[in-house]
C-alpha cells in the first residue's frame, strides 16, 4: 500500500482498470455527495468527459440512486423517463451506491455501449469494489 497515493489518484486508477479491462463497462466513474448540499459531484472517472459534474438528487439514474440507496440497473436508457445523458452511444447503465458505516456517500456509475449487458455478476462485482473503495475514504 503506497501511503503517499492520494485518494484521488487510486479512484482514478480503480476506474481506468475497469474501464479498460471489462468490454461492457465504457464510461466508469465515482460521484460523490457534495459536502451538505442535496447534489453529486463528479469524482474521478475514465472515459469521454461528461457536462454532468453535478447532478441534484433524485435527477437522473445517478440522483435516483442517491435517495434510494439501491442498485439501479437500466438495460435500456431509452426507456427511462429520468435519465440524464452524457454521451449518445451509451445503450445501458448500472449505478451502485456506495456505503461508509451505512451512510450512502455517492455512487459508481458505469455507462456501457452495449445493450443490456449487466447481470447480478456486476451487481456483486460494484458491491465489492465499492466495500473496498469505503475502506480507503
Ligand atoms: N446517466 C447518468 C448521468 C451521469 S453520466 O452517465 C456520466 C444519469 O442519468 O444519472
Amino acid at each position: 500500500k503506497d501511503a503517499n497515493k492520494s485518494v484521488d489518484t487510486r479512484l482514478g486508477e480503480i476506474c481506468e482498470l475497469l474501464q479498460s479491462n471489462v468490454d461492457h463497462y465504457d464510461w466508469v466513474g465515482f460521484y460523490f455527495k457534495n459536502g451538505d448540499k442535496e447534489e453529486l459531484k463528479l469524482g474521478p472517472y475514465a472515459g469521454a468527459p461528461t457536462d454532468h459534474t453535478i447532478i441534484p438528487f433524485g435527477k437522473g439514474i445517478c440522483g435516483q440512486v442517491a435517495v434510494s440507496n439501491e442498485n439501479f440497473v437500466v438495460p435500456d436508457v431509452a426507456a427511462q423517463d429520468n435519465y440524464i445523458a452524457c454521451s449518445i452511444t451509451v445503450k445501458a447503465e448500472i449505478v451502485v451506491p456506495l456505503f461508509v458505516n451505512g451512510k450512502n456517500v455517492g455512487q459508481i456509475d458505469i455507462d456501457s455501449n452495449t445493450p443490456d449487458p449487466f447481470t447480478e455478476e456486476d451487481e456483486r462485482f460494484l458491491e465489492f469494489i465499492n466495500q473496498k473503495v469505503a475502506e480507503i475514504l
